[in-house]
């Protein structure tokens, strides 16, 4: 499926070909997101904004606001303004997390199976302006009468910030109960969707959420463009920023700046035009080949693995982390070194390279918690480039290393 728009895929590596597992990373780009690079700089190769009154600015823009709006309708936004474009996940829950109002929030909470980009910024900033840092075991906010008995015991506002889906284990936490019991009392929630919208479409009406971080590299969209929801303003919780000052602004003095309207407001640099222009594309080429079809095709590759898995008695060797529906693969080598075996695909097979993820995978607060710091780890993620066949390759591969070593 749709190998042939992913130009990696067809060339070789060394005289080799690449088979790439590594996709809850970050996904193969395919051919027309460069296309796009290309139209970018030679449409336009210019700024954008209302600060120009040129017409080649104001073209850009009309596109930009138009990749504004589809955004805003792929995730059921209820206003196009409530869309930010920032450049990572790690950057949007920054930008977020140091412009609160700290007057307005007394705890920060967060589970212990949160990716560093989520937990870092969090931890930081609670301890900069004193703030109340919590965090959950992630299994206590999967189980929702656990999370209220614990949620009652704390005092003053908060915000709850956390992963709607592990990028290690996979988890499913039922974000529309969450949410209902954290805006009981006006409360706040943070959802970091970066892995969730890979396989899932977000909806944050139905879910009621404050804000949301996700990556547009993480549904094969270009890297460098990233989505930061934000359903409250300035009346909320949102101040200034304390960490970094920003800003697209109407006026200034020397008593005082005023700065524009969201999404302007978080908005100021020269931007990655041309990732933006390219969402636009990508959501309806999202739409059009739908969820549906993506995840029916992970999961035939899924069910396959696992039963290669089993028949050639691999489970002697792995330990299984992540949870049963998982789409992720997470696993642990009983007795070898996993960078090793990964050296092993890399550079010691002969037709093929296979590349996937080992070591870190960026949540390291969970390798601390439930792996005691052994990051012996791998992690397999499928996507609608991958086959069966491929998960042959693997498959010995392993059966290889395991028989030489
Ligand atoms: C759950 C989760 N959160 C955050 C991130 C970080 O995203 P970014 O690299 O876009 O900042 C990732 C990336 O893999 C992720 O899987």
């Amino acid at each position: 499926m749709l190998q042939k728009d992913y130009p990696l895929l067809s060339k070789k590596i060394n005289n080799k070909n690449l088979i790439y597992f590594d996709s809850s990373c970050t996904y193969l780009k395919n051919i027309n997101t460069i296309n796009e690079v290309n139209r970018y700089y030679t449409d336009y190769s210019c700024c954008s904004g209302d600060r120009e009154s040129s017409y080649l600015w104001a073209l850009l823009q009309e596109e930009i606001d138009n990749t504004r709006a589809q955004c805003s309708k792929f995730i059921w936004a209820q206003k196009n303004d409530f869309i930010v474009f920032t450049s990572w996940t790690t950057d949007s829950i920054n930008r977020l997390i140091f412009s609160i109002d700290e007057s307005k929030i007394k705890n920060i909470i967060t589970s212990d199976l949160e990716h560093n980009s989520n937990y870092l910024p969090q931890f930081e900033y609670s301890k900069i302006k004193n703030i109340n840092f919590v965090c959950f075991k992630y299994k206590d906010i999967l189980n929702l009468d656990i999370l209220e008995t614990k949620l009652e015991k704390i005092t003053g506002w908060f915000l709850l910030c956390f992963t709607h889906c592990s990028n290690i284990i996979w988890s499913n936490f039922d974000l529309q109960w969450i949410s209902e019991l954290v805006h009981k009392y006006w409360w706040y929630i943070l959802v970091d969707d970066a892995q969730f919208i890979s396989h899932n479409r977000e909806n944050v009406v139905l879910n009621n959420i404050d804000f949301l971080a996700f990556s547009a590299h993480k549904i094969w969209w270009p890297t460098w463009i990233w989505v930061l929801y934000i359903k409250y303003w300035s009346e909320n919780i949102i101040k200034y920023s304390s960490k970094i000052w920003w800003g697209t602004i109407i006026n200034i003095n020397n008593e005082k700046v005023e700065y524009k309207k969201l999404p302007y407001f978080l908005e100021w640099w020269v931007q990655n035009f041309w990732w933006i222009l390219w969402l636009k594309w990508c959501i309806n080429y999202y739409n059009e080949i739908s969820y549906e079809k993506i995840n029916t095709h992970i999961n035939i590759l899924v069910k396959y693995f696992w039963n290669k898995f089993y028949e050639n008695n691999l489970d002697n060797y792995f330990e299984i982390l992540s949870l049963d529906n998982s789409l992720i693969i997470t696993l642990k080598p009983k007795n070898f070194n996993v960078i090793d075996f990964h050296w092993y695909c890399n550079y010691f097979l002969d037709e093929y390279i296979i590349s996937f993820r080992t070591w870190t995978m960026c949540a390291d607060n969970y390798v601390n918690n439930y792996l005691n710091w052994d990051k012996n780890i791998m992690r397999l993620s499928f996507w609608v480039y991958n086959t069966t066949e491929e998960i042959d390759v693997l498959i010995i591969s392993i059966l290889k290393y395991i028989r030489d070593i």
